[in-house]
């Protein structure tokens, strides 16, 4: 499958097989994949603690949260915990000097000096600053991406999992003070079909992007909309009456014993 197709067809996967084991290998892909993301500085700060359903506590697996579709920690196999380690931003000036002297930035190696004295400073500087919830939250986002398009690309299914209040779950876990667990995600084998009914409904292209100016809605060639659609990355929108998809989740529910979303 193309990564234009892949992008498609990656959607939040709620029903997921209780009896059916995801290899750890499988887990190492996705981490190994959120390890080479994109990260602020190249500072690594998320980082993932994973939850293993054969090899947790009970009472490690009954804090886990699943706010919407509260059935969700019932079906999976695995939860990650995606957290960021704030310590790592203490690191910002080192982590600045490997990508330069690994030839990333193109400072040159008669520059270092310069380098030490300029941007090295600044980073150490902005430590706290990059504390706060900003960039560093971006670089989680980048890397759980990155980490359920692997997933998907194993035959896996994924949903990320929100919280207003992670403090029991950080407790259960022995999360040190100065991480922050931004989102855990659900994994296991789909027992719903990956299309789920067709794209979730999403604000309209041109409501989100501008070109050069807030009021100016940047242009969407039909042209291109047509070429992502002929590629299966856009796809027929999911509807509110959608037979198959209802038969589908209810016979889920009735196998599997589960309440409709919402309850926890
Ligand atoms: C940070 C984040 C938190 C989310 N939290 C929840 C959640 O608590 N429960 C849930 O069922 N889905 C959750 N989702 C999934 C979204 O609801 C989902 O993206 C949305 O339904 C769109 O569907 P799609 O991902 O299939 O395109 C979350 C997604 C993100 C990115």
């Amino acid at each position: 499958m193309e990564l234009r197709e892949v992008i498609g067809n990656r959607r939040s996967i709620r029903y997921l097989d209780p009896d059916r084991p995801v290899e750890l290998e499988k887990i190492q892909c996705m981490l190994e994949a959120a390890r080479i993301a994109s990260h602020f500085g190249n500072n690594n700060a998320a980082q993932a603690l994973v939850v293993h359903r054969d090899t947790a506590t009970d009472e490690q697996w009954s804090c886990l949260p699943s706010p919407v579709g509260g059935f969700q920690m019932k079906m999976a196999n695995v939860v990650i915990l995606w957290y960021i380690h704030l310590d790592a931003m203490d690191e910002a000036g080192k982590r600045l000097r490997e990508l330069v002297h690994c030839g990333a930035l193109g400072y040159g190696p008669d520059r270092f000096e310069e380098l030490e004295k300029t941007l090295v400073p600044l980073f150490d500087e902005t430590a706290e600053f990059l504390k706060l919830p900003g960039m560093v939250d971006m670089d989680m986002g980048q890397a759980v991406a990155q980490a359920t398009l692997m997933a998907f690309e194993q035959g896996l299914g994924t949903c990320c999992q929100g919280s207003g209040d992670w403090s029991k779950v950080e407790k259960a876990f022995n999360i040190p003070e100065n991480c922050r667990i931004v989102v855990a995600q659900t994994v296991g084998y789909p027992l719903e079909d990956p299309a789920t009914g067709g794209q979730r409904p999403r604000l309209p292209f041109e409501k989100l992007f501008q070109l050069n100016a807030i009021d100016n809605p940047f242009p969407r060639s039909p042209e291109v909309v047509e070429e992502l659609a002929r590629d299966r990355m856009l796809q027929e929108p999911a509807t509110a009456d959608n037979a198959e998809r209802e038969a589908e989740i209810e016979a889920l529910r009735q196998k599997y014993n589960l309440p409709g979303a919402g309850m926890i």
